[in-house]
């Protein structure tokens, strides 16, 4: 797009950093760091929804930043998200905070089995999160209870999808295609567009993703996951104010990547056209994948139509998500069958 680019990463090579014209390089809570960075350009913008809201507030006072503080203030926390979107009408699961371990039981039985307990700060990828089945699952529950929680009503979905969108300035929205989402371990694993869902389902999703985008006065790409519970009711499940995972196939199928669109959306330019090219489907390479050394990339290379995108993340750690890759075909769901064996070959061990 023209634009110079710089990052703040404590890191020495995160991967950011190695495409940028200039790192600096500080912890993300560095509010001179930021301010630093801020001086050196013209508009910034965030990937991470944890960074502070006063060094946030901070950076808006000297430079144009996107998304702001206020919106950040109310992902940050899931119990205040939660609040929030209650308070605003958006139909969700049934939760309850719970302040501490004592509180655990008398919320558990408000909200009934099966129940999931979440961290209200911090939590990613499914960690801070522990499902409760049963009365016997309570004492393992307690260690994440000492930290203040909120415990939710476990959902029966019929499926997982998200709604990418990008609003600007004005108040002016684009949704890309609906997004297919299918995690493992609270990790996700494939997510394929377009999803299965009848173009009814589909309005109904993006109705409540663009007023939700609105009630918070997001500027920015924003992911909005859904349950579609059994039955066909949506539930929204989390917010992401920022460009998401499960819109990493817009970088090889659509007409413009969430990449782009999030810039267009903070800067001033028209929203582009976000027609989906051709069904795709995204597969997460975790840090597992390393676990005996390299990966096994023959079954990925050797296909023409897979391409690769990888981070350039240092450690390969358990969980962690190093890169993904997209396959491009004909139809949707026979491509995420096809997906899931690359991935298990690639994962198994024939495929060493
Ligand atoms: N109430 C629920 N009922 C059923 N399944 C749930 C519920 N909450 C979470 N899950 C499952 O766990 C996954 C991760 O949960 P959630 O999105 O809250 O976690 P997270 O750790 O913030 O993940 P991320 O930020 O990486 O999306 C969900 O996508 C879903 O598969
Ligand atoms: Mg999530």
């Amino acid at each position: 797009m023209g634009y110079k680019t710089g990052v703040l990463d404590p890191a020495p090579r995160g991967p950011a950093a190695q495409v940028c014209d200039f790192h600096v390089r500080a912890p993300i809570d560095d509010q001179a760091a930021a301010l630093e960075l801020a001086a050196r350009s013209d508009a910034l913008t965030l990937e991470w929804e944890l960074i502070p809201a006063p060094l946030l507030s901070a950076v808006a006072e000297k430079k144009l930043i996107f998304p702001g503080a206020d919106v950040l203030e109310i992902i940050q926390d899931r119990l205040v998200q939660k609040q929030f979107l209650a308070k605003e009408g958006f139909p969700q699961a049934r939760f309850k905070p719970a302040a501490s371990a004592a509180e655990l039981s008398s919320v558990v039985s408000e909200i009934g089995y099966p129940a999931i307990l979440k961290r209200r700060r911090a939590g990613y990828d499914g960690k801070g999160q522990r499902v409760l089945s049963a009365e016997q699952d309570l004492p393992a529950a307690l260690e994440l209870a000492s930290a203040p929680c909120v415990l939710e009503e476990k959902i029966e979905f019929e499926r997982e999808i998200s709604v990418v969108l990008a609003r600007d300035q004005k108040g002016d929205v684009e949704f890309f295609p609906i997004a297919h989402n299918e995690h493992q371990n609270g990790i996700l694993r494939l997510s394929s567009a377009p999803a299965p869902i009848s173009e009814t389902r589909a309005k109904e999703a993006r109705d409540l993703a663009s007023a939700a985008a609105r009630a918070l006065g997001h500027v920015g790409v924003m992911a909005v996951e859904m349950f579609v519970a059994k039955g066909g009711s949506l539930l929204i499940n989390e917010i992401a104010p920022r460009v998401h995972n499960s819109g990493h196939y817009t970088l090889g199928a659509c007409a413009v990547s969430q990449f782009e669109q999030h810039l267009r959306a903070g800067l001033g330019l028209p929203l582009a056209e976000t027609r989906l090219l051709t069904p795709v489907v995204m597969a997460n390479l975790l840090g597992d994948l390393w676990a005996g050394g390299a990966p096994n990339w023959e079954p990925l290379l050797r296909d023409p139509r897979a391409r690769l995108y990888l981070y350039g993340k240092d450690a390969p750690e358990q969980g962690r998500k190093m890169g993904h890759f997209l396959l491009l075909g004909s139809e949707a769901e026979s491509l995420r069958a096809e997906a899931d064996q690359i991935l298990r070959r690639m994962e198994g061990p024939l495929g060493r």
